[in-house]
This record gives structure tokens, sequence and C-alpha cells, in this order.
């Protein structure tokens, strides 16, 4: 069985979207994964299918009903389906690439992008629901940030990129952002190649790159830098 996506939105035309390009889209065409939109107006209340309504002790904007989402739900994900039910949302843990090693590992994805002010609570609760943000800034709804969580884990499925990806990744995962990258040509506008890239001494260039990495991640990511206690810092 290929790893599948389905994506609960009042936006079902947004997908695959951007997913349908490059190398997920050519794994999606493959057969790899698949990728499901489910429009939650099919699930609305009454003539105009409505999905939201205001919110219980007043104040602005609307909140998604439980009753249109559990619906909605219900129609996907069966009793013999374990993936996980993910709400995005800004007010979730972060996702962090462990997290997506997980998911990528697994039978896929639920994901619901809400819009409006919010879900009611009760179907968060009720559907056991896990609230994950890509990021300290509100979007507004969170069919984007589904978008990027799919593409994060699609990227690592078995035959979607090639060799390129694990490098990156190595570094990421080893809790240090990227050393900085450089090609042809020699010389661009006055600018150089750092001469231990071109010396084709290995050794060299590997604890140049080491030691980039542990600059840049200090200068950058200082919560990063600080998180790394639980490896040994490496000898260059
Ligand atoms: N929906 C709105 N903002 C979001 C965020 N930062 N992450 C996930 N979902 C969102």
């Amino acid at each position: 069985m290929s790893w599948r996506a389905t994506v609960l939105t009042i936006f079902p035309e947004l997908f695959p979207g951007p997913l349908g390009a490059s190398l997920a889209g050519k794994a999606l065409a493959a057969g790899v994964w698949s990728c499901e939109a489910v429009d939650i107006r099919n699930f609305g209340e009454g003539k105009h299918r409505s999905v939201d309504d205001t919110p219980a002790g007043g104040g602005p904007g609307m909140v998604m009903r439980a009753d249109v989402l559990a619906r909605a739900i219900d129609s996907v994900s069966q009793r013999d389906d374990s993936r996980p039910k993910l709400l995005l949302s800004p007010r979730g843990k972060p996702l962090d690439q462990v997290r997506v090693r997980q998911l990528a590992a697994g039978p896929g994805v639920v994901l619901l992008a809400a819009r409006f002010e919010g879900v009611d609570e009760r179907l968060i609760e009720a559907r056991r629901l896990e609230e994950v943000s890509i990021g300290d800034y509100v979007l507004s709804g969170g069919e984007i940030a589904a978008h990027a969580l799919i593409d994060a884990c699609v990227r690592l499925l078995p035959g979607v990129m090639g060799k390129e990806a694990s490098g990156a990744e190595e570094s990421f995962e080893a809790g240090l952002l990227e050393y900085p990258q450089y090609t042809r040509p020699q010389e661009f506008e006055g600018r150089g190649i750092p001469e231990i890239l071109v010396s084709g001494d290995h050794a060299k260039v590997k604890a140049w790159r080491r030691a980039e990495a542990e600059r840049l991640t200090r200068e950058r990511r200082p919560d990063l830098w600080a998180g790394r206690g639980a490896k040994p810092p490496e000898k260059a």
C-alpha cells in the first residue's frame, strides 16, 4: 500500500496544488503516494451547507462546527485506518524533522485544514486530533501548512529523492544547519570560492564544512545549538 494523504478542507481545489509538481508530483503520478482532498462543505448544515457558526461567549470571527467536522473525519477515517489525524494550527506543537520522519514511515496522514478563527474544542478531543504548527506565524488557513507537511514527508518516501537529500538531512538531524555551497564560475562579481574547497584536500574540506555548519548554527539558531547537548561535539 502506498503512503496516503487525505486533506479535509473547504478548498479542495488547492490539492495536490504545488505537490503535483517536481519530485513529489512524479512520485504521485507513479503511485508512490496518493493525495485525496475532501470538501468539508459536503458535510455542512442546511441549504447553504454551512460549516461554521459564531463563537460561544461572543467575540469576533467564526468557529468550525464539531458535528460537521466529525462527519467529514468519520467519512475518511474508518476503524481500520491507523493513520494519525492531525489538525494544522498555529497553536500546535512545532513540526520538526523527527516527527516528519515518523509520519513518513507510517501509512500516511489525515489532515484537517481549518479556516476561520478556529475549531470547536470538543471535536479536537473527541477525534483525538494532534495539533501541529509549521511555525510561529499565522496563516489564513491550514492548507498551505498541509502542503508543507505533506511535502516534507513525501520527499522521504523510498525512491522519491536521490542521494542529494541525505546530506542536508544528516546535517540537520545532527542538530546543525547546512554549510555554504559553491559551484562554477570560479569567480562571481569579484568573489572567489574558499581556497580549501578547491584544494583537493578532502579532510580539510570536511573540517571546513563542519566548522561552517557550527558557526551558522551558533549565529542563527542558538536554540538548535543549545539543544545539541545530547550528542557529544564531534572532533573535526
Ligand atoms: N494555520 C494557520 N497558521 C498555521 C501555522 N503556523 N501552522 C499550522 N497551521 C496553521
